[in-house]
């Protein structure tokens, strides 16, 4: 059946309201990390039993060109191995157990495993682009374009990539001009402008650390037309005055505190009872 283009716009409408009505959305960093090892699939299925909406994860290239899911540029500390991620292959990466905390043996993920779970969960995937140069950065995002072209319609609007070097992001976007990009700006950032870069990058999102936040700067991005998830929040109060603020997505460690706030701040349930109420 083909959908006449006035329908098919006005479909695109309700999908775009239903997203932005559901404010802040719930990123899970690393997955469900305070209360599984971060980064693997039980991080991310964890995440979204506690009802986050999209879990975050860390990619990475091995030395024969595979990619894996894993934060840092050594697998030390979130494995049973020891040495750097770019120089294992992608066998010995997989042969690891990346459930070093708490201790519950897990492998380390691929991409597909990883966007396969979220597909199956009905959410979605922040892939950041990792790597310890500009050139290892190039690499993981040029390893990622075949996968993310090959997405299904479904998967491709529930994907945003994001990454710290936005030279790899440009590339990316470059090449899959559809994609949805996240600018990540760390805490160097302070007193910079980051809303002229992401739009630059054709980014719809700036990915700010907390504290680079402020109310002004969340309007600023907002008049340009971008969106605002802030890294890592996991205090409760934090949280509940990013809503206040109207921040559009939240990265947290412990995902149901994103959940819970965006309830409070959503719902009058649990409201203090007005006088003469029982
Ligand atoms: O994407 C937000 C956050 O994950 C960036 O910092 O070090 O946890 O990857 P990091
Ligand atoms: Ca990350």
């Amino acid at each position: 059946m083909v959908v006449p283009r006035d329908v098919a716009e006005e479909q695109a409408q309700v999908e775009r309201k239903i997203e932005m009505g559901r404010r802040p959305l719930c990123f899970a960093h690393r997955g469900a990390r305070a209360y599984a090892p971060e980064n693997t699939l039980l991080a991310f299925a964890v995440a979204f039993d506690l009802g986050a909406d999209a879990i975050e994860c860390d990619v990475q290239a091995s030395r024969d060109g595979r990619l894996v899911i894993i934060h840092d540029a050594l697998v030390d500390r979130t494995t049973d191995g020891s040495g750097e991620v770019a120089r294992m292959t992608f066998a010995e990466l997989r042969a690891l157990d990346a459930g070093a905390f708490p201790r519950i043996p897990q492998r380390i993920p691929t991409p597909e495993e990883t966007l396969a779970l979220a597909r199956e969960r009905g959410g979605m995937v922040n892939l950041e682009v990792k790597g310890e140069s500009a050139a290892e950065c190039a690499e993981t995002a040029r390893l990622c374009v075949p996968l993310l072209r090959d997405l299904n319609e479904a998967l491709r609007t529930r994907v945003l990539v994001s990454s710290f070097d936005h030279a790899a992001l440009a590339e990316i976007k470059g090449r899959l001009p559809w994609l949805r990009i996240g600018a990540l700006f760390g805490k160097e950032w302070q007193g910079r402008d980051v809303v002229g870069p992401a739009r630059k990058l054709g980014a719809e999102a700036i990915h700010p650390a907390a504290q680079l936040v402020t109310p002004e700067l969340i309007q600023r991005a907002h008049a340009a037309g971008l969106r605002v998830n802030i890294w890592t929040v996991n205090n409760p109060r934090a949280i509940a005055r990013f809503i206040a603020w109207g921040a559009d997505g939240i990265f947290s460690d412990y995902p149901e505190r994103v959940v819970i706030a965006r309830e409070v701040a959503t719902s009058d349930v649990g409201r203090p009872l007005a006088g003469g109420e029982r």
